[in-house]
């Protein structure tokens, strides 16, 4: 368990689609599963993709509860999901103002479908299938994006929606990216 360097957008791994974890419940998938869990909460993160860490396997960990990076949203519970699909419900989209450890100080304006349904497996194997809506679906889509060697930035429509998060956003107490 240790809190691990996240890399920054211009690293080429980050850029790279993931592998399938081929195995569960292993003893380096538990201490994948903690490192990702330490960065993250150390980082205020309301998820993390293993490649940010250097990992280039498909699992993703995502967390919101009272986040001071997050204020004004939803609670997601916290969720270990590995070889993730996605399947879109509708055509429905909303846009949003993101952050990415990966790609610190900065906030862009990023639609994401609205309704959404999840399926993959946690670190015991465990099935996961769920149907989400609102910031959960967005937080999915951004971190499974993630595995896919997708940034954020690349889904923006309008790169004047894209910007430092203290000059967008003065009064937001954002200190700790
Ligand atoms: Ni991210």
């Amino acid at each position: 368990m240790a809190i691990k360097t996240t890399l920054k957008m211009g690293e080429p791994l980050l850029f790279k689609s993931a592998e399938p974890v081929a195995a569960f419940n292993t003893p380096a998938l538990h201490s994948l599963v903690t490192d990702l869990r330490d960065t993250m909460t150390a980082l205020n993160g309301a998820g993390l993709a293993a490649p940010q860490i250097g990992v280039s396997l498909q699992v993703v960990i995502f967390s919101v509860g009272n986040n001071p990076r997050y204020p004004d949203v939803e609670a997601v519970p916290e969720t270990v999901l590995i070889n993730p699909t996605l399947t879109v419900i509708d055509d429905a989209q909303d846009s949003a103002w993101e952050g990415c450890l990966s790609v610190p100080g900065m906030r862009g304006l990023v639609p994401r479908y609205t309704h959404l349904r999840y399926q993959g497996w946690d670190q015991y194997g465990n099935a996961i299938d769920r149907t989400v809506s609102g910031f959960h679906a967005r937080v999915v889509q951004h971190e499974v994006d993630h595995l896919w060697g997708i940034l954020y930035p690349m889904r923006i429509k309008d790169m004047r929606d894209f910007g430092y998060t203290d000059v967008l956003f003065p009064n937001l107490s954002v200190t700790d990216e």
